[in-house]
């Protein structure tokens, strides 16, 4: 492929991008547009808001705002999240531009001649207190595949499309009430007429993923239905049939259709043809949870329409946070502005790709961040650059040095220098971007160690050629880092470029491992990847446990170490006198068999010494001694504080331990 047509999934404009939405699509699309830009591969990068639906049409009337209002306010914020994390789009759109209104309507006219699409009438939900249909979200109940929470069109949890008359227990998501059902006519699209040729098209296909290639399959053995195209709604793309009053475009043909005006649009402002890029190669890169619509929907319909499909499909998967699903509503979330105002989007992209494999669900915890990028950016990478250029500066003038004599160690070095750029690119092109970057780390930590086993800081007064040798070694290693670098950290690899003074315009891939010739001459190193400290890591977990109201919980959360030191004993109270001056405290004795424990309880107010005297009791029986009133107190009798109730143990042993 010479060409590439690169796509991310359209984030919905009612909300900023958080991790999730980085992690699973853009941060990978990204690395994988700049790559195929560093080999010399013309790529077209296309994303766009998708800000017709449902979501933010309910958004827009939880707010009491036109959902025009709310699209252009997220348009902006997502626009600023994706340019502050580098990524490279060459154009991002709107679907409410007006030339999307033409791409889809042109298409939904065509599928309609080409016999593609059919009328029906069908029963729909309808709010009465609503006075409307109820499409998609509007409708909430339960999946009748899984038993899952549904919205309208789809499952949460077992990610099925469905057709909302399909869902039980439905309710209005704006009122509550139950709706009735009522007759519409809409727009259907002939799905089940693919399912052969899309059977065909997947089962064959080498290039989609295992994770797409699974679910595809799985959805088209159950059978496919129809696709419903029209919604009975204001918000959208009108149907440009007079017949088709009140209906819009069902969000999912709009969305998917903006890949191709979005590229439409860069075309225009480049006088290009974006099908050369489309016909080349397209790659779909999704979150998970839209796997049906890219492997079913979206090649049916461009088979409809005669158009090549997708090369292949990449479809990350979720993100939680600190071991628990991400929420937006109960804000379990880290938003991508939050997260770059306090560390450069560089050590984001990092963590987001090196955290595991993007066909893996992972988590982002604070803990995990701050090790990964404290031990493998800042200890091995950033050392290893640091160590190599002020060397260099203090003992060669700055100047990469001659090298003398190559041993076996130094020839082997200078092997895997040579052969990590292809390494690393078989994993790009495979998408495994992580695979990739433990390679890069990989070579940054054998140059660490050659430094230290070669130890330069002594060869330069004893064998000045064996360090000059040591020396231009790693500033070779060093280059071939920046160059591979390149797609995934793009801030990052330029600083070391710049350090090297190789102020190259385009990075070029096939240029990684080319040698900096002798005497050629660097700058002072500019600091890298600095640590983060706990306190910093500290706070981002108070603020973030704080939204969920959950922090003092956490505080009182103890280890089940924490618990096994606890030593609760039955005992039974064998002395019960009141404590002078006090109408609350009681002084007991209470016998645990193998001795007496004095315990100063606070049971006074409710029971009388002679009452307690005799019971059995549960009793903490390792708490350090204190003095209440001025009395010994060794233990705690355990009760609930409202009733004072002593929690007994009647029919235990004395002195059992409970476990
Ligand atoms: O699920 C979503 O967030 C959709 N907005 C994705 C649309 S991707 C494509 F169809 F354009
Ligand atoms: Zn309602």
């Amino acid at each position: 492929m010479s060409k590439v047509f690169i796509t991310c999934a359209l984030p919905y404009a009612n909300g900023p991008t958080h991790l999730g939405h980085l992690r699973s699509t853009y941060i990978p699309a990204d690395v994988y547009a700049r790559y195929n830009r560093m080999r010399g591969h013309e790529v077209l990068f296309v994303c766009a808001t998708d800000e017709h639906g449902t979501p933010i049409a309910v958004q827009a009337e939880k707010e009491g705002k036109t959902p025009l209002e709310i699209a252009s306010r997220y348009h902006k914020m997502i626009k600023d999240d994706l340019e502050s994390c580098n990524i490279s789009l060459d154009n991002f759109g709107r679907t409410t531009d007006p030339k999307h209104y033409q791409t889809a309507q042109n298409v939904f006219l065509k599928l309609l001649k080409k016999g593609y699409i059919y009328q029906k009438d069908i029963k729909q939900p309808f709010c009465i207190e609503c006075n409307r249909f109820l499409p998609d979200r509007y409708v909430e109940g339960v999946c009748p595949y899984c038993q899952g929470e549904a919205r309208g069109d789809q499952c949460e949890i077992c990610g099925r499309h469905l057709d909302p008359i399909q869902l039980q227990e439905q309710h209005c998501l704006i009122c509550g009430s139950v709706p009735e059902i009522r007759e519409s006519s809409h727009y259907y699209f002939r799905l089940s007429q693919f399912q052969d040729d899309l059977k065909t098209w997947i089962d064959g296909n080498d290039k989609l993923p295992a994770n797409v290639k699974n679910y595809a399959l799985q959805w088209i053995k159950e059978g496919l239905k129809d696709w419903i195209l029209t919604r009975d709604m204001e918000w959208g793309i009108p149907v440009p049939l007079d017949e088709a009053k009140g209906k819009v475009i069902y969000v999912w043909l709009d969305a998917l259709l903006e890949y191709i005006t979005s590229a439409a649009q860069w075309a225009d402002r480049n006088h290009r043809n974006w099908k050369e890029y489309w016909d080349d190669a397209a790659i779909h890169f999704i979150g998970k949870d839209i796997i049906y619509h890219h492997s079913i929907f979206w090649p049916a319909l461009l088979m409809a329409c005669g158009c090549k499909l997708p090369y292949t499909i990449i479809a990350g998967e979720y993100l939680s946070l600190e071991g628990r699903k991400m929420s937006t509503s109960k804000n379990w979330v880290i938003w991508t502005s939050d997260f770059l105002k306090d560390f450069e989007s560089d050590i984001l992209r990092y963590y987001l790709l090196v955290n595991a494999p993007l066909t893996r669900d992972t988590d982002f915890s604070w803990d995990d961040f701050q090790r990964r990028i404290n031990d493998e950016l800042a200890d091995v990478l950033g050392n290893f650059l640091h160590r190599t250029f002020t060397f260099t500066g203090r003992f060669f003038k700055g100047k990469i040095p001659e090298p003398g004599q190559l041993d076996e160690y130094d020839e082997k070095i200078l092997d895997l220098l040579k052969g990590t750029p292809d390494t690393v690119a078989t994993h790009i092109e495979n998408f495994k971007f992580r695979d990739g970057l433990v390679e890069i780390i990989r070579l940054a930590k054998t140059g660490n160690k050659y430094f230290n086993d070669k130890e330069p800081w002594k060869t330069v007064k004893t064998e000045p050629e064996k360090a000059a040798t040591c020396l231009y070694i790693c500033n070779q290693i060093s280059k071939t880092l920046a160059v591979l670098l390149n797609p995934f950290l793009p801030v990052n690899s330029r600083k070391i470029l710049e350090t090297i003074c190789l102020n190259i315009s385009e990075v070029v891939w096939e240029e990684a491992a080319e040698m900096i010739p002798v005497g050629h001459e660097i700058s002072k190193p500019k600091p890298l990847f600095t640590k983060i400290e706990d306190s910093i890591i500290e706070n981002k977990k108070k603020k973030l446990y704080k939204n969920l109201g959950e922090l003092d919980d956490m505080k009182k959360i103890i280890s089940i170490e924490d618990f096994a030191k606890l030593e609760f004993r039955v005992g039974k109270v064998v002395g019960a006198e009141k404590v002078e001056g006090s109408d609350s405290l009681l002084k007991l004795m209470v016998d645990i068999k193998e001795k007496k424990l004095q315990v100063v309880a606070g049971l006074g107010g409710k029971y009388a010494p002679e009452k307690i005297l005799n019971k059995k009791v549960i009793v903490l029986a390792n708490l350090k001694p204190a003095k209440l009133f001025g009395i010994k107190s060794e233990g705690m009798i355990l009760a609930t504080e409202d009733s004072l109730n002593i929690l007994g143990a009647e029919g235990a042993a004395i002195g059992e331990k409970i476990k």
